[in-house]
């Protein structure tokens, strides 16, 4: 992979001066703020949500009790079906009247998960996205093209409204119609885009598509989240249109985009905005809490949030604690997967993650992938199918698909069949990608 000339950086060079207190302040002064405001945070939702007072008294547990930050771990954690046993408005600890606004996520079974902000909450929102963005290298009067879904989605706005925050200009082009995101990239030229990884890559092909080198394209960085992807993805969108990647992180139920975000200058993780949010690891099987630098499941609890704060709320998401490097707070590994994600074949636990890092190894094959699940008598089996590339020969994609099999059973451990499809075979989403189509039977 071909470096990204520093010609591109040097405008990206970080101001400490323009950072924020919590950016760059002592861990002393950092954990002393997040113990006082966990007190509060805990207090608030004890005092103001039916379901937080029930679920501490139940545990034997007061705001009172916590004196440090470790006796967190004596208060319960929040779930997912928690917000969905409160839907839809539970778990909101202020009067709805002072709710500003409400997104929800569309979830694939059951009631979305709605959550609710108030405008001193869209405020922090604001001040975290725009923290992320200018660690990214963005700065005031840079054009930003914003492709993140608009609407009940915290993706769009979310954004949106810390681009405005930053001064950047926006560009509020939602997710969709791909032809015209590449056309107003090529006539407003904008220096930024925000936009799910997958979708960067739909947009990519239509480059191609319209015979346009996306390496001649304005685009100096390309901020990603929203869904899992991988270091090798990055190498291949950055080399593919000559900008920096870098990685955003978040989820509604905690705030939206912006809890986590990975700086330019080292792109070794997503600093933590932990002034707000306050993670712990913990073993998803026991609970337990795991040491900074253990993988296991992320957890928050939010220190400032009014409208809807979540106490120990479980992520799903896998991930290791780190120390700080670009930033004072400390870092969160790029998440590997989901433990819903994971696919356990004959044994064998799997992420899409897992797969994607190979298949980008190979040249014959595109980005562009899908893994289904089937059972055949009482064995499951997985499809990994997979677009070539548009030069790619016949006898290449004969040679790929061998290489991946192999590649996947000598490293990852599995036996999958590999289907090498023509482009643009493989559904494409707008926002988030669809990797696991599950075909067996419920059991
Ligand atoms: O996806 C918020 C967001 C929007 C983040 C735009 C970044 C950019 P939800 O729809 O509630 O919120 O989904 C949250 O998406 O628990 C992760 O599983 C996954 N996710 C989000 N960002 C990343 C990322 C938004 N950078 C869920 N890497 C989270 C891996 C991510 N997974």
């Amino acid at each position: 992979m071909g470096q990204i000339p520093l010609r591109k950086l040097t405008e990206l060079k970080p101001r400490p001066a323009a950072l924020d207190h919590f950016e760059v302040a002592s861990a002393d002064e950092l954990r002393a703020w997040q113990r006082d405001q966990l007190r509060w945070s805990l207090r608030h939702a004890y005092d103001n949500v039916p379901h937080y007072r029930a679920a501490f008294d139940a545990a034997g547990v007061h705001p009172d009790h916590l004196t440090s930050l470790d006796d967190l771990a004596k208060f319960p954690f929040t779930t997912k079906g928690d917000l969905r046993a409160n839907y839809p408005f539970g778990m909101f600890a202020v009067p709805e009247t002072q709710i500003a606004r409400l997104h929800a996520s569309s979830g694939t079974t059951g009631k979305p998960t709605v959550v609710g902000y108030t405008t001193a909450d869209i405020d922090t929102w604001s001040d975290v996205v725009a923290r992320s963005i200018r660690a990214a290298g963005g700065r005031a009067g840079m054009k930003l093209h914003n492709a993140y879904g608009y609407g009940l989605f915290t993706g769009g706005l979310g954004a949106h409204y810390g681009a405005e925050r930053l001064g950047c200009t926006v560009i509020p082009v939602s997710g969709g119609m791909t032809e015209r995101q590449v056309q107003l990239i090529t006539d407003f030229k904008p220096d930024i885009i925000m936009v799910t990884p997958s979708y960067m890559l739909a947009i990519l092909d239509e480059f191609r598509k319209q015979g346009l080198d996306p390496r001649q394209s304005s685009l100096r960085v390309g901020i990603f989240g929203a869904e899992p992807w991988t270091n090798a993805m990055r190498e291949e969108i950055e080399e593919a249109f000559d900008l920096h990647a870098v990685d955003i992180y978040g989820l509604s139920e905690v705030i939206g985009p912006g809890v986590a975000s990975e700086c330019v200058e080292t792109k070794d993780g997503l600093h933590i905005w932990e002034d707000h949010f306050y993670p712990e690891i913990i073993d998803p099987l026991t609970g337990k809490v795991l040491p900074d630098g253990a993988e296991g499941e992320l957890v928050f609890t939010s220190l400032t949030k009014q409208a809807m704060p979540v106490i120990r709320y479980r992520t799903r998401d896998l991930t290791r604690l780190l120390p700080g490097t670009a930033r004072a707070v400390r870092r969160m590994e790029k998440v590997t997967g989901r433990t819903d994600d994971m696919i356990i074949l004959r044994g064998v636990n799997v992420f899409p993650t897992q797969i994607e890092e190979k298949l980008l190894t190979i040249p014959a094959l595109s980005m562009h992938y899908q893994l289904v699940l089937s059972r055949a008598g009482r064995m499951d089996e997985m499809d990994i199918n997979v677009e070539a590339r548009p030069d790619a020969s016949a006898s290449d994609r004969e040679a790929a698909a061998a290489r991946l099999q192999h590649v996947v059973k000598e490293t990852i451990g599995i036996t999958a069949r590999v289907n090498v499809g023509d482009p643009d075979t493989i559904e494409r989403s707008a926002g988030k990608a669809k990797r696991i189509i599950d075909q067996r039977p419920p059991a």
